[in-house]
């Protein structure tokens, strides 16, 4: 009998859920955006993304069950990102959740978010373990080993900012809008990525880490001299940010690809996920360093790349397969390093 897992995504300022089964078939996805509670503050105001999670998560839940046309009692299992996150809207998924499966009898499934977005690209495209991945979203940017489901070795990470948080960061700077990161892409289309020169943080050091503060900061020192912000300065600027962004991923991909050739030197793999996923300039610039080191490149769809409930089900069938279940006292965990999952699943 196919199995179907209902996922459940309310971690940041997108409530989300969707019911995906283990021919990675999606039967029902629903996003809720909730830009417009934001937009005022110019940010994710976490009180306020709490109470809009509470207001909407049942609606969306039932919406994706009529979608699918089917009853909880057809489900395998309930699955929901129960951390890292901010906490107020976590605890909003992992009570309804519970709710769920408690009713029905069903195995409950805490995911954690990042695995959501590790894993997407196995069901979208033909992935083997292991492989190489570069999450960047607005909470964590890091560059993985993914051996399995639940088996990750972390090689760096941001020392400061993510590169989504920085993304934001700069767009409102700019005064470009929110939500930052896709407005400052569309102006960077339009803008000169050599119009002013930024540092690339980390560039050549003999690690896989990151950082994006410095090179906000360099952003700051500059628009703070600008007598007058012109559409073309916004344009520009946003160009020559998202230049320096990307160069600093090239550049700590191509040590990842190393250390990761050492580990596994059949592997072939190279996968991108989360938000920042969705740019463009980040995309081609992962699909040429692949080719540079003759290893395939596989990204999600960009709908799938920002937070989504296709992820967290899909996740969670992974786990339910593997016997991963949880127990109704699982608590939310507003941090939850992707390491930790191996210690817990022994
Ligand atoms: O994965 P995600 O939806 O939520 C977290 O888990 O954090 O990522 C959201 C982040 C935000 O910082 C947003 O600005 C960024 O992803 N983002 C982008 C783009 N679309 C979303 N950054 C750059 N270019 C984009 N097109
Ligand atoms: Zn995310």
């Amino acid at each position: 009998m196919t199995k179907i897992v209902l996922g459940i995504e309310s971690s940041c300022d997108e409530t989300a859920c969707a019911l995906v089964n283990d021919r990675r078939e999606v039967l029902a996805s629903v996003v809720w955006s909730q830009y417009d509670e934001h937009r005022r503050f110019g940010g994710v105001v976490p009180e306020i993304a709490a109470r809009a999670h509470l207001e909407k998560c049942d609606v969306l839940i039932q919406e994706c069950m009529n979608q699918a046309g089917i009853k909880f009692s057809d489900l395998s299992g309930v699955a929901v990102a129960a951390g890292p996150g901010l906490i107020g809207g976590v605890l909003v998924g992992v009570m309804s959740a519970k709710a769920i499966a408690f009713c029905h009898n069903l195995p409950f499934i805490a995911v954690n978010h990042l695995e959501g977005h590790a894993l997407t690209a196995m069901l979208t495209n033909d992935v083997e373990f292991p492989y190489l991945l570069l999450l960047t979203s607005g909470g964590h940017c890091q560059l993985l080993e993914v051996m399995g489901v639940g088996k990750y070795k972390k090689l760096g990470a941001t020392i400061d900012d993510s590169a989504g948080e920085a993304f934001d960061k700069v767009a409102k700077m700019l005064d470009i809008g929110y939500p930052g990161g896709p407005n400052l892409e569309k102006r960077a289309v339009l803008g000169n990525p050599k119009a002013f020169q930024l540092p690339i943080p980390m560039k050549g050091r003999d690690n896989c880490d990151f950082s994006f503060s410095g090179l906000k900061t360099a952003v700051r020192v500059i628009v703070d001299k600008q007598s007058k912000i012109t559409e073309t300065f916004q344009n520009d600027m946003c160009a020559s940010f998202q230049y320096a962004v990307v160069e600093q991923m090239r550049d700590r991909l191509n040590h990842a690809i190393r250390l990761f050739k050492k580990d596994f030197p059949n592997a072939k793999d190279l996968v991108v996920g989360g938000g920042v996923a969705a740019n463009t300039a980040v995309r081609q610039m992962l699909e040429d360093v692949a080719q540079k080191h003759q290893m395939n490149f596989s990204a999600p769809p960009v709908r799938l790349c920002t937070d989504n409930g296709v992820m967290i089900a899909w996740a969670g069938l992974q786990r339910l397969n593997a016997g991963l279940t949880d127990a109704f006292d699982f608590k939310a965990r507003p941090r939850w390093p992707l390491e930790e999952l191996a210690q817990k699943d022994k």
